[in-house]
């Protein structure tokens, strides 16, 4: 037996990321402007930086609690009372690994090996692949795209619960989509859950990047005392945390003793330093966040605006989130077409098939970076598309 072959199947199962193969095909190309990867080119700023360096030098070296410091707990009940008018005690909350991390422990909380987990694609491939692991099924429901925008068929995410379905995995604004959920979708989705039991896991990363302005409807906007949906979420995007690898959930305090124990014996806690920066993060960032929020708008447009005027792109501008996923006419391979649009103009982009069902022909681009380079990489992506 080789030693491939003697792994776990459920490790196994555990797929590639379609993104990276492109990303490592050409990471090292000069000139290359990169818009594959989720985040911005800005380093996380000096007042968060510096709160963790001051905390790691004045030696918070140690094991820390488990649920997140007091402190880091307070500040996250502080910031969801301003952000979403919601009154969450500190005990709601739990400070985790990553958005990555909080996504595989609700995961591992709520679906048993065997249960459905369904999730509406195409969507960022770490959902079904972190339901995948825990020996669950992961159920995609597609979004409907028509005339450059996306839908939800609720119909369609009813028609595919079963009785082993435990959950509905909803992303809004969505990567890579940037469908947002109005308000009723959001009280259509948990009315769906109540009728069947079910819990939401709700990732609303990206609610504060919503172009009509305020941040996007949330769950909180909709729900009730004894409604089952747990948050993840992460401090990557608004504050310009890719690296840092903090995060957390928001669930009821009933659950707070198992959730514990999960991060127990996952990475016992996250580092106490860094939950320093991430308590200035929160209390000190909003000025950061609005100016990130801002470029984002600004690049969207500007990206967005040149490639519909080629006419041979079908997209329309999203409504949330940082991304822009394009139909780009005569791409019937998005991974081939990412390799060559990468050699042809040095522009980094996602190919669709990374991203599930329905997003095969799509190509995706972030949008957060320098406001120059976005534009150069529009102009570049133009002229290959009218030269095709
Ligand atoms: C929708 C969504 N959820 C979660 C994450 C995970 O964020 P992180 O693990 O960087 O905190 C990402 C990252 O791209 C994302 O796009």
């Amino acid at each position: 037996m080789s030693i491939v072959e003697s792994l776990s199947p459920r490790s196994l199962r555990a797929p590639e990321s379609g993104i990276v193969e492109v990303v490592n095909y050409a990471r090292e190309r000069e000139g290359l402007i990169p818009l594959w990867v989720g985040e911005g080119d800005l380093p996380t700023p000096e007042f968060i930086a510096r709160a963790a360096s001051d905390a790691l030098l004045k030696g918070e070296t140690f094991y820390t609690w488990q649920r997140g410091i007091p402190e880091l707990r307070a500040a996250l009940s502080r910031y969801y009372a301003r952000r979403f008018g919601a009154a969450l005690p500190a005990e709601h909350f739990y400070v985790v690994g990553s958005g990555m991390q909080a996504i595989k422990l609700a995961v591992e909380a709520l679906v048993s090996p065997g249960d459905d987990m369904v999730y509406l694609t195409p969507a960022w491939p770490n959902f079904a692949a972190a339901a995948e692991l825990s020996g669950a099924n992961p159920i995609a429901v597609q979004l409907d795209f028509s005339g450059g925008r996306w839908q939800i068929d609720l119909d369609r995410v009813e028609a595919a619960i079963t009785p082993k379905t435990r959950a509905l995995f909803i992303n809004t604004p969505s990567n890579p989509t940037g469908w947002t959920a109005t308000r009723e979708d959001l009280a259509s989705l948990l009315a769906i859950a109540r009728r069947h039991d079910l819990w939401i896991m709700a990732d609303e990363i990206y609610a504060l990047y919503h172009y009509a302005g305020g941040r996007a409807p949330s769950f909180l906007d909709v729900m009730e005392d004894g409604d089952r949906v747990i948050f993840v979420n992460s401090f990557s995007k608004n504050w310009s945390m890719t690296g840092w690898r903090v995060g957390w959930i928001v669930a009821p305090p009933e659950m707070g003793q198992v959730l514990e124990n999960l991060i127990q014996y996952s990475t016992s806690g996250v580092p106490q330093f860094l939950q320093r920066g991430a308590v200035a993060a929160l209390d000190e960032g909003d000025a950061f966040v609005q100016a990130n929020i801002d470029k984002a708008a600004k690049n969207r447009d500007v990206f967005c605006d040149a490639l519909i005027a080629t006419n041979r792109v079908e997209t329309l501008k999203p409504d949330g989130a940082l991304y822009a996923f394009l139909k780009i006419d005569g791409v019937t391979d998005s991974r081939k077409a990412a390799l060559d649009i990468v050699d042809s103009t040095g522009v980094g982009l996602a190919p669709g098939t990374a991203f599930g069902p329905g997003g095969e022909l799509f190509m995706r681009a972030c949008f957060l970076r320098d406001p120059k380079e976005v534009a150069e990489a529009a102009d570049r992506l133009s002229r290959y598309i009218a030269a095709r």
